[in-house]
């Protein structure tokens, strides 16, 4: 573990431009560096640097981040690997963090597997590659599946021998225990060591960094009982709902394409990848997981399921597909003649020609659930009642409203329908879904989530509340640190002047009470904060930036930290100013500071005010009715003083 002053120091030290400057080249323009976005295909330089506020993003794909983010887009690290990278750049040493002995023992059990899968794999890739068996039975099996002899090598392709033990002899020689062997999914003991693989094609299962976390393995022997893959069990390493075949070595060509075909087995992965269709993964003969649609979508948000065109496989593929629009990507599918499969399809044919296949072929899900299922309903009214709510269905799972009445249009032509009658069907769904969920978060959290990913746009939003709650994590984020003045009552009771830091007035204006924020952005925003603060913590946000997991939040906060200007437009107006940045005007960032912050104040002190009277309606006992008003006169008095600050004249 590294410590967080290690964390810090390293944060520090990184600079941007220097960063990026290593991988990708840049060109000074004005205040920043720009170049040739890395993380996805283009012609002119939409990827900015800004040493000032120490981040990068692509105004292209919306790649933004750190340093650390950087590194870990662009090298495949873990956080911790990335830090690492910098830490050797910067020729800073870190000292890693004790970790108790519970820890360390999980830990190190870990190691030790990962380790052990390490050897065997290359143990299982010798023995295809320089043993008589391996090269005869499984270099020739591949060979005669067409895998190229680059394909066998990049996914580190490998046999295990028929011999009993071949494999855990070969591991209990180097040191490792049987008992490790068993606890990695390799070996069982019964009654001597028994390899777990034995006369098959391996396939090495990858982590998203590249390490070996499992075995597929496929029988050479059609005879046998056994089933035909074999896979490693679930171990400390290996979750097979966590992990995508293929996704390892698919990665950087999904995030430059924006799409990620999707298939069924191993071999279709590796056949795909070998004729240049190298986007692709594969959920291993399963359906999908969350998780594993987790893992696609930190790449891109456009997939393409391909499967047989056998009608019960359609079927299948259906229910599959409806889980990754909840996860609101977009789906095509992608449907071949027939009855091959990707693999036979792609040793069937060249290169060029399985491309513009693909790219003709692809079709949107819902416009072909839709042909699919009312073809099979025919005109019989009831089969056709219950297709068109089985499509209503999936059109109500996609996310973004725009997309979502077009889909209603495209399918009321296809299922000859009118398409009120369809967007009627959809909204009922969806009302019925959003009341669902209102009142199972009604009581435990008074957090409303609304789309706040683009800060620009909430100008527009009809919801005051939220955006000056978003210009308040704005002032956060870009001006913690200035500081402006503040009139104060000393122990004398009289008025003096002191500079204060914008981070400090928000936090004692507005955060020193229990409280909770509109939005989820927001939340975690004052969050960390409001953590620093009361930890008396330096604050840097284009350091904790580095460390924001949530992809959409560190956009959030990248936007923030590089929309065109940050003073409220109300002030541009009421000021006849035509400033683009308060960066230099301190006195226009002291006004914007109290301007934002104590409106939203009073707008939140007046939802309090509604929040009592409420209450005053509710309550018959005369003592708690007094309590009652004597906090709604307090709550009042203080809305005054606010407002008479504000030079708001109508308050009563
Ligand atoms: P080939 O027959 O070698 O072309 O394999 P394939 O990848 O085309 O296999 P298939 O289409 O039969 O199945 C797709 C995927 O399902 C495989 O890649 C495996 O991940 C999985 N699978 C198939 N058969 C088995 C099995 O018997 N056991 C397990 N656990 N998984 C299987
Ligand atoms: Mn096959």
């Amino acid at each position: 573990m590294i410590s967080k002053d290690d964390i810090q120091r390293i944060n520090e030290a990184s600079h941007i431009e220097e960063v990026v400057g290593d991988f990708v080249l840049l060109k000074k323009k004005g205040a920043n560096f720009w170049g040739l976005c890395p993380f996805h295909n283009e012609k002119t330089p939409s990827f900015s640097v800004s040493p000032s506020k120490n981040i990068f993003k692509c105004f292209g794909c919306g790649a933004a981040g750190g340093s650390v983010n950087f590194v870990m887009q662009h090298e495949n690290y873990t956080y911790p690997e990335a830090l690492r990278f910098l830490a050797k750049k910067y020729n800073i040493e870190i000292v890693e963090r004790e970790t108790s002995p519970e820890e360390k023992q999980v830990e190190d059990e870990k190691q030790l597997i990962y380790l052990l899968h390490e050897m065997a794999q290359k143990y299982y890739a010798d023995c295809l590659h320089n043993t008589d068996e391996g090269k005869s039975v499984g270099l020739s099996y591949l060979k005669g599946r067409k895998f190229s002899e680059n394909a066998i090598e990049k996914f580190g392709l490998g046999y295990a021998p028929e011999g009993r033990s071949g494999f855990s002899a070969h591991a209990i020689s180097q040191g490792y225990s049987l008992e490790a062997l068993k606890t990695a999914g390799l070996a069982v003991d019964s009654p001597t060591p028994t390899d777990r693989f034995r006369g098959r094609v391996i396939f090495p299962i990858y982590s998203i960094a590249g390490r070996v976390l499992g075995f597929g393995a496929r029988m050479m022997k059609s005879n046998d009982h056994s089933p035909k893959y074999l896979n490693s069990p679930e171990t400390p390493i290996y979750h097979k709902s966590n992990v995508l075949y293929g996704l390892y070595h698919a990665k950087n060509t999904i995030q430059k394409n924006d799409n990620c075909f999707i298939v069924e087995g191993y071999t279709d992965v590796i056949s795909l990848f070998q004729a240049d269709i190298q986007n692709v993964v594969s959920s291993s003969g399963t359906s999908l997981t969350d998780d594993q649609i987790r893992l696609i979508k930190r790449h891109t948000s456009n997939v393409t399921v391909l499967f047989d065109a056998d009608p019960a496989g359609i079927k299948a593929a259906f229910r599959g597909i409806d889980m990754l629009l909840d996860a609101g990507m977009n789906v095509k599918v992608l449907l071949l003649p027939d009855n091959d499969d990707p693999d036979s399809f792609a040793a069937k044919n060249r290169d060029q020609d399985i491309a513009s296949y693909f790219e003709t072929h692809a079709q949107n899900f819902i416009n072909y659930k839709a042909e699919f299922l009312s073809g099979e309903a025919g005109n019989d009214p009831v089969k056709r009642a219950a297709v068109i709510k089985d499509i209503v269905q999936s059109i109500a799972r996609i996310q973004d409203g725009i997309t979502r009445a077009l889909f209603v249009r495209e399918c009321s032509r296809i299922i000859k329908l009118d398409e009120k009658i369809i967007a009627a069907e959809v909204s009922k769904i969806l009302r019925k879904r959003f009341s669902e969920q209102s009142r199972t978060v009604a009581d435990k959290t008074p957090i409303i989530e609304i789309d706040d990913t683009q800060p620009e746009q909430i100008i527009e939003a009809a919801d005051r509340f939220s955006y000056l709650e978003s210009r308040v994590a704005s002032l956060l984020i870009n001006y913690y640190n200035n500081t402006i003045p503040v009139m104060i009552l000393d122990d004398n009771n009289e008025a003096t002047e002191i500079q204060m830091s914008v981070s400090e007035f928000i936090m004692q204006t507005l955060l020193v009470d229990d409280y909770s924020p509109r939005t989820q952005m927001t939340s975690k925003i004052f969050g960390f904060f409001k953590e620093a603060y009361d930890q008396t913590e330096l604050i840097d946000p284009s350091a904790w930036i580095s460390s924001v997991e949530d992809n959409n939040l560190r956009k959030y906060i990248i936007d923030l930290m590089t929309s065109p200007y940050t003073i409220s437009p109300n002030w541009l107006k009421e000021l006849d100013v035509n400033v683009l940045s308060i960066d230099n005007a301190p006195e226009l960032l002291t006004k914007d500071v109290k301007y934002t912050v104590f409106h939203y104040k009073l707008l939140r002190l007046q939802e309090e005010l509604d929040v009592l009277g409420k209450e005053l309606e509710n309550t018959t006992e005369p003592e708690k009715q007094n309590k009652i008003l004597k906090s709604m006169q307090y709550t009042q008095s203080v809305m005054k003083e606010i407002g008479s600050k504000l030079g708001i004249i109508r308050l009563d």
